[in-house]
């Protein structure tokens, strides 16, 4: 097995009688990417914050570069780049001076910290920028300021908490790039997310977290798999017809059955295939329910991401649920 730079075993943490891990494992192998993925209050930022020392755990134990979250605090704040969920930045100094400070935090030298600052500035095109007091920046600003602090030291290991959330499209598809670049350059990841598609373009593996518990793990190909080969999706004209035609379409699939009320959308997990399709529209005619739209496609991190927590990402809710109450499986059950 690769080496394992990060390594959590076990952790579990508490806030009063709010249990906010309870036992979650994971290991990221050196160069490589690790997704946590996960709704609103699934857990993510408070392992970030025991990984990043800020926070110690209640049981489990976790390393990172051989290094013990609670015994060898000092060391891992050495070594890791950390930018977490909001922005840790001095308002009242410039973009360059908050860089240059944290460049003493790794005690570079003052001629290294002027030109990390620099190099940081320019890759986040703040340079114009980097003369003004941080409280005049925007919001997107900010959190690029935050992730290129992050970067100052050249960390070896990168903790980053919903590093894209807030940035406009332009600003988000760079910092992929840029993050690409530094994991082939053997910067170790270990990134949280709410965006699917963000896991799927830069996480060599994904660890799917609800409720505190890692419910799934793997590539983003091993999970969308899990779900079998292809996505049914049937839209019907009359959205007072969807809970029926979903109990005639659940015949076709394995029970992985969803609905989208204000879409008028059946979606069904099948094997896939034309066959399905002309299956499909020829049950729902004889059940003289009118088809707006039919079509068979891959599945989606989306898919999987219903399918295991029972909401779609990022917005904490509830779906439609299973008319039959049939295979679908949810992470809290
Ligand atoms: N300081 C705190 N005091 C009490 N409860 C907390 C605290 N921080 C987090 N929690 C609770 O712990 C659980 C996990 O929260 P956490 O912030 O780790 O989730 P998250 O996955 O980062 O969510 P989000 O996507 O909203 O950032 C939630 O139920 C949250 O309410
Ligand atoms: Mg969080």
């Amino acid at each position: 097995m690769a080496e394992a730079v990060i390594e959590v075993d076990g952790i579990e943490k508490s806030y009063k009688t709010n249990r906010a891990l309870a036992g979650v494992s994971l290991r990221v192998e050196r160069a490589t990417v690790l997704g946590l993925l996960g709704p609103n209050g699934a857990g993510k930022t408070t392992l970030v914050r025991i990984l990043s020392t800020l926070l110690k755990p209640d049981a489990g134990r976790a390393t990172v570069a051989g290094y013990d979250v609670v015994e060898d605090a000092e060391a891992i704040r050495s070594i890791i780049g950390l930018a977490g969920q909001y922005a840790a930045v001095d308002e009242l100094l410039t973009g360059r001076e908050n860089l240059e400070l944290v460049g003493r935090l790794y005690h570079l030298s003052r001629i290294e910290r002027r030109n990390r600052a620099e190099e940081v500035l320019e890759r986040f095109s703040l340079t114009n920028a980097g003369d003004r007091p941080v409280k005049t920046y925007s919001g997107g600003m900010r959190r690029r300021l935050d992730l290129g602090a992050s970067l100052v030291g050249r960390p070896e290991v990168l903790i980053l908490d919903e590093p894209t959330t807030g940035l406009d499209p332009r600003t988000r598809i760079e910092l992929w790039q840029y993050i690409e670049a530094l994991v082939r350059d053997g910067t170790t990841l270990l990134l949280t997310t709410q965006y699917l598609e963000e896991a799927d373009r830069l996480a060599h593996r994904i660890a799917v977290i609800d409720g505190g518990k890692v419910i799934a793990e793997g590539t983003g190909d091993e999970l969308k798999t899990q779900l079998g080969g292809a996505v049914l999706e049937v839209v019907v004209a009359d959205s007072r017809k969807l809970k029926e035609a979903a109990r005639w379409l659940e015949r076709l699939g394995e029970g992985r059955i969803r609905l989208d009320e204000t879409r008028r959308l059946v979606t069904v997990g099948t094997e896939g295939g034309a066959r399905v399709v002309v299956e499909a529209g020829q049950l729902l005619v004889e059940a003289g329910i009118e088809i707006d739209d039919i079509g068979v496609r891959r599945p989606s991190l989306d898919d999987v991401f219903l399918s295991l927590t029972g909401h779609a990402a990022g917005d904490g809710s509830e779906t439609e649920e299973n008319p039959k109450q049939g295979g679908t499986r949810h992470g809290r059950a």
